[in-house]
C-alpha cells in the first residue's frame, strides 16, 4: 500500500523536517535495541512542539493509523517497536529536547520529554544539584522513555524509581487533548493524580511531552568500595548491616557474579584488577551533600564490621575519582559485555528483599536441572530486590532461536520461582511487546481488568502503542 498521501498530509501539518519517510533512515527506529524484533512503519514523525504532537495524534486518528511513541529506543522489551502491520507511525520526541527551567529553591528541573538523560543530569549538576536517576543507557535514553518505563537504575536504593522523581507532567491524550500538569508541587491532593497514569504505562495512555523532575542536593562527598564476598555470604544480611551502619547515606548496593565481572573486563581496555570472591562482589557507595562528613572513614568502619562477620573476604575503598570510576565502569559495562559475547536472555527478576537468597538457590537448582552447561550472568540492584538473572547465549548458536527456546521453557520456570516468592518477571524493564503474555499469565485478574478499563477509558480506539502491555477491553480493537 502507498502511504504517499498520508506522508504529504503530515508534511503539511508539521513541516518537511519533521517527517522521515526514507526506509533507510526509518530502519533504526523499527528494530528494538537488542535486535530481537523488527516491525515496520512508513514514517517517523519528529514533532518540535507539544501542539504539533497533538495535531499528529488527531490526524493519525482520522487516517486510522496507530502511534508508537519513541524516546531513545533502548527498551529491553520491544516497547518502542512498531508491529509488522505497517500502519503504526513512530512519533520520536528527539527534536523536543530542551531544558525548560531549573528552579534551585524548589529543587526541580522542567524539561521537554525528548531530552537525553545525561543532558538533564548535566543541567542539574551545573546548578549544583543532582538528578538522581542513572542507568547504563543514560547517554541515549530520553526522559519520556524513562517515564514511559518508570526506569530504575543504579541509585534506586536511596532515591527511588522514576515515579518517585516526577512532580509534574505534560502529555497528549489519544484525542489530542493536552494535559498540562507541569507542577513543581510536593503536595497536591486535588483529586486523581493523573500524572501517574503516564508513568510506567509505556506509551499506551498518552504521549508525554514534558516533565518536572525532583532534584536532590549534589553530593559533595562520596565513598565507594568493592567487596569480594565469601562463599555463602548472605546478601540481605550484609545489605542490612551496611544500611544500618551507614547513617542513611547508602546510594548504591550492586551485586555481581564473577562471570558478569569477567564479561565486563573482557571489553574494558584497561580493566581494573577488581574481581569477585566465591560469593560474588558488591559495589557499594555512600554519598552526602555535606562537606563535614568523613564518608571514607564511615565506610571503612562499616567494611571492617563486614569483614569481621566473615561475609566479606576483602574490601577495597576507592582512593580517588579514577579508582571510583574504574569500579563503576566494571558494573556499567556488564550489559555491553553480554552483548559482545552473543547476547543474553534477560530475566529482570523482582522479589521481596527477604527472598533474594531463596530465589538464587531455587533458580540455580532449576538451571542445573535444565542444562548443566548453561552459562549465567547474574548481577543487579540487590538493594532493590532486583536481580538480572541472565542466561548467556552460547557464542556459536543462533541468538534469536536460542532466546525463543529458553523463553518458552527455562524462563517460565524462573518466573514461576519468582512468582512463588511473591515476586515478578519485570522489575524495571517493563512489559512492552515481548512480555505481554507474561502479564496475562502472572498478572492478578482484577488488576488486569482495572488496567484494561484504564486503557479503554484513555484510548478507546487503541491508537497508542497498540500491542504493548495490555489489550483494551475489546480484543477486536487490537491494532
Ligand atoms: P524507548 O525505548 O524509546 O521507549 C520505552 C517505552 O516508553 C516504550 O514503550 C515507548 O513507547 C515509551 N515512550 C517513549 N517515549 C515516550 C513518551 N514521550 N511518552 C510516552 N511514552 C513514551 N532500564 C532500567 O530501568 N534500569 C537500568 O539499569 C537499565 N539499564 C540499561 C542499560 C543498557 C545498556 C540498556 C541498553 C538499557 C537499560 N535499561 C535500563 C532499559 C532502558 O534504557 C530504559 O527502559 C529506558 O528508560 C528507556 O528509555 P528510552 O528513551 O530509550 O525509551
Ligand atoms: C542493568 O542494570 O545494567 C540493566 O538494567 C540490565 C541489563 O542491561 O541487562
Ligand atoms: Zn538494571
Amino acid at each position: 500500500m502507498s502511504y504517499a498521501v498520508h506522508i504529504q498530509a503530515f508534511r503539511d501539518l508539521i513541516g518537511q523536517a519533521g517527517v522521515v519517510d526514507d526506509p533507510e533512515r526509518i530502519a533504526p527506529y523499527t528494530t528494538d535495541q537488542r535486535q530481537l524484533f523488527t516491525g515496520s512503519s512508513f514514517a517517523v514523525l519528529k514533532p518540535a512542539t507539544t501542539p504539533q504532537v497533538a495535531d499528529i495524534v488527531k490526524l493519525a486518528a482520522r487516517l486510522g493509523l496507530g502511534i508508537v511513541p519513541q524516546g531513545g529506543n533502548t527498551s529491553y522489551c520491544g516497547g518502542a517497536t512498531p508491529d509488522t502491520s505497517g500502519r503504526q507511525i513512530i512519533v520520536s520526541l528527539e527534536r523536543m529536547d530542551g531544558i525548560r527551567e531549573i528552579d534551585p529553591f524548589s529543587m526541580t528541573v522542567s524539561v521537554d520529554a525528548g531530552a537525553i538523560l545525561t543532558k538533564v543530569q548535566d543541567a542539574a549538576a551545573a546548578a549544583g544539584l543532582l538528578l538522581p536517576l542513572s542507568l547504563g543507557a543514560e547517554g541515549s535514553c530520553r526522559i519520556g522513555g524513562n517515564i514511559g518505563t518508570n526506569a530504575g537504575g543504579l541509585s534506586v536504593v536511596k532515591y527511588g524509581m522514576t515515579r518517585d522523581l516526577i512532580l509534574g507532567v505534560e502529555a497528549v491524550l489519544s484525542d489530542g487533548t493536552v494535559v498540562s500538569d507541569m507542577r513543581k508541587l510536593r503536595k497536591n491532593n486535588t483529586g486523581y493524580d493523573v500524572k501517574h497514569c503516564f508513568i510506567g504505562s509505556e506509551g499506551t495512555l498518552g504521549i508525554v511531552t514534558g516533565a518536572v523532575l525532583r532534584l536532590a542536593p549534589s553530593p559533595a562527598r562520596r565513598a565507594t568500595a568493592w567487596l569480594k564476598l565469601a562463599a555463602g555470604a548472605p546478601l540481605v544480611e550484609l545489605l542490612a548491616l551496611v544500611r544500618r551502619q551507614s547513617a542513611d547515606l547508602l546510594t548504591t548496593f550492586e551485586f555481581m557474579t564473577s562471570r558478569s565481572i569477567a564479561l565486563a573486563t573482557d571489553v574494558i581496555i584497561n580493566p581494573p584488577s577488581v574481581g569477585a570472591g566465591p560469593g560474588g562482589a558488591i559495589l557499594v557507595e555512600l554519598a552526602s551533600s555535606s562537606d563535614h562528613l568523613d564518608l571514607d572513614g564511615l565506610l571503612e568502619a562499616v567494611l571492617g564490621e563486614a569483614v569481621e562477620s566473615r561475609w566479606v573476604d576483602d574490601a577495597y575503598l576507592a582512593q580517588n575519582g579514577s579508582q571510583r570510576a574504574a569500579m563503576w565502569e566494571v558494573r556499567e559495562t556488564i550489559p555491553e559485555g553480554e552483548k559482545r559475547r552473543n547476547g543474553s536472555v534477560k530475566h529482570d527478576i523482582s522479589v521481596p528483599l527477604s527472598a533474594i537468597q531463596s530465589f538464587l538457590d531455587l533458580a540455580g537448582a532449576q538451571v542445573r536441572t535444565y542444562a548443566a552447561d548453561l552459562e549465567l550472568s547474574v548481577y543487579g540492584h540487590v538493594g532493590d530486590g532486583n536481580l538480572h538473572y541472565n542466561v548467556l547465549v552460547p557464542p556459536d548458536v543462533d541468538r534469536i532461536e536460542f532466546s525463543r527456546e529458553v523463553e518458552g521453557s527455562l524462563s517460565l520456570q524462573l518466573y514461576d520461582i519468582a512468582a512463588s516468592l511473591d515476586g515478578t518477571f519485570s522489575a524495571e524493564h517493563g512489559v512492552g511487546r515481548f512480555k505481554r503474555h507474561l502479564l496475562e499469565k502472572y498478572g492478578d485478574a482484577g488488576r488486569l481488568a482495572a488496567m484494561r478499563r484504564i486503557k479503554t477509558a484513555f484510548d478507546p480506539s487503541n491508537l497508542l502503542n497498540a500491542g504493548a502491555v495490555v489489550y483494551p477491553l475489546e480484543r477486536d480493537n487490537i491494532g
